[in-house]
């Protein structure tokens, strides 16, 4: 399983939810604002509790991954999530995904997130490679990786169906030995 985490970048600290953050989170439920929360967040105010205390934290000693909370250095406010998923132990792969509030993107949070997520990830974390599938037209998405250091590796051509419609996938990852390259790994 994932050590837990607490990740302090420029901007902003990264680690895993708990039950401190109930509070602002029922606030975004009860203003129907879900852009800084990932989609395994509960819906209603009255799940919190135990996702907070419980589920969270079961998803990283299970192995799964981590459901990190980005909080702003700045204001202590909740600005976006990050997490990681999928973990395969015996590969050492694992996926990452990422959001951030309506309100303060276009501010490199996401970027600055994914870069300090993925080093994480392959340095405390013991994977080899964390990989991201986005849609090809999220260029934001794409962006911000790009800009973390993530390298692309190809496009699965409808590899995703929503919404009635088959989406192309860009597949970008950021390996141990890119780290290696950059002088940063242990
Ligand atoms: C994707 C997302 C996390 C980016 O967060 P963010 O904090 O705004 O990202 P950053 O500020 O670090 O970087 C975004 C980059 O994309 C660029 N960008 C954003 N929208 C763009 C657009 N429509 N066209 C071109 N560039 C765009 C920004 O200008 C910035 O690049 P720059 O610094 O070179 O100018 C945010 O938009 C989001 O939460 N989207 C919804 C959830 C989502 O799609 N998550 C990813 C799933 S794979």
């Amino acid at each position: 399983m994932f050590p837990p985490a607490k990740i302090v970048t420029g901007s902003l600290e990264l680690r895993e939810f708990g039950p401190q953050d109930e509070t602002p989170i029922a606030a975004f439920l009860a203003a129907g604002d879900r852009t800084a929360l990932p989609p395994v967040c509960p819906a209603t105010a009255a799940e919190l509790p135990g996702w907070l205390a419980e589920t969270v934290h079961r998803h990283r000693l299970d192995g799964g991954g981590v459901h990190l909370v980005m909080l702003e250095s700045s204001t202590g406010e909740i600005v976006g999530s990050i997490g990681l998923r999928d973990t395969d132990w015996e590969a050492g792969s694992c996926e990452i995904g990422y959001m951030v509030r309506a309100d303060r993107r276009g501010r490199g949070y996401a970027t600055e997130a994914a870069r300090a997520v993925g080093c994480w990830a392959l340095t405390e974390g013991g994977m080899r490679r964390v990989q991201l599938h986005a849609r090809t037209g999220n260029v934001a998405s794409l962006r911000a990786a790009e800009k973390a250091g993530f390298q692309h590796e190809g496009t699965l051509r409808m590899a995703e169906w929503e919404d009635e419609a088959a989406h192309d996938l860009a597949v970008l990852s950021m390996i141990v030995t890119d780290l290696e390259a950059a002088g940063t790994a242990r």
